[in-house]
């Protein structure tokens, strides 16, 4: 389930008009902020003009965690902050591999960033100063996909998960239930009969419009769009009202073990 409210707007003053050109962009696809470090990165801007973006960004982190706060008061106190992002790229026809093609039906896993079972909740809002949409396509039932997928979902070895760490790959510990979603991911996008023929509807955002989603559940792709505004939020599985529609929970019936 998408959250749409297609009235809450989130304002772009006119001295923040820099941040609409993707040229501000540096190798990645997105600039980030950081909220832990209150640091930007992903930009080239410098100066007076980065921290432009840094607080525009920070300002929409902090309007999308009070959103949360008082949209979701269950989740209050155990929800935490990650990222928040501002995407200026132009989404349609983008050059990418597949497995980072968002164009591709999927669901969100973040490879350095295990979330060890608990929730990715998402707030977006679109800025597109032209007016033009961000049009996603969205898919089925997680339950479905993952019962669909599950056999090819292969438990990481023991040890792994250490290595992982040891090296940096992952920030933290990477569970077996990161491990499966990773994959999960992979199978989605690589899978053309899925992307094609699986049930999948069209829907678009308009500019000036804010949507929710548990990204972790909900597959989508995004088709095309440009400049939009992005804030990450963790949220333990036990927060949850139906614990047992979380992905976490999902996963762990269908492989018959604890994964997190
Ligand atoms: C994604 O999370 O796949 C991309 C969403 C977007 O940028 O609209
Ligand atoms: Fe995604």
């Amino acid at each position: 389930m998408v959250l749409f409210l297609p009235d809450l707007r989130f304002i772009v003053d006119a001295a923040e008009g820099l941040i609409f050109s993707p040229a501000i962009l540096s190798s990645s696809k997105n600039t980030s902020f950081d909220p832990a470090t209150g640091a930007a990165s992903g930009t080239t801007l410098a100066g007076a003009d980065r921290e432009r973006l840094r607080l525009a960004i920070a300002r929409f982190s902090d309007a999308a965690a009070s959103l949360v706060h008082h949209l979701l008061p269950r989740y209050q106190g155990k929800v935490s902050r990650a990222r928040a992002s501002f995407r200026p790229a132009e989404v349609a026809g983008r050059q990418t591999s597949w497995r980072k093609d968002d164009t591709r039906l999927h669901v969100d896993s973040f490879p350095a960033s295990p979330v060890q079972g608990r929730r990715i909740l998402r707030v977006f809002s679109n800025v597109n100063p032209e007016g033009r949409p961000r049009s996603w396509r969205v898919g089925g039932e997680f339950e479905v996909i993952a019962s669909r997928f599950a056999g090819g979902l292969s438990l990481p070895w023991p040890g792994s998960a250490a290595i992982l760490q040891t090296l940096r790959v992952t920030r933290s510990r990477r569970t077996a239930y990161d491990a499966l979603m990773l994959q999960l991911h992979d199978r989605m996008k690589e899978d053309a009969d899925f992307q094609e023929r699986s049930p999948q509807e069209v829907v678009s955002f308009p500019s000036g419009s804010t949507w929710l989603a548990f990204t972790d559940q909900v597959s989508h792709a995004a088709m095309a769009g440009q400049y939009q505004f992005e804030q990450t939020l963790v949220v333990p599985v036990d927060a949850m009202m139906e614990e047992a529609r979380s992905p976490l929970r999902i996963l762990e019936r269908l492989k018959g073990r604890r994964l997190a």
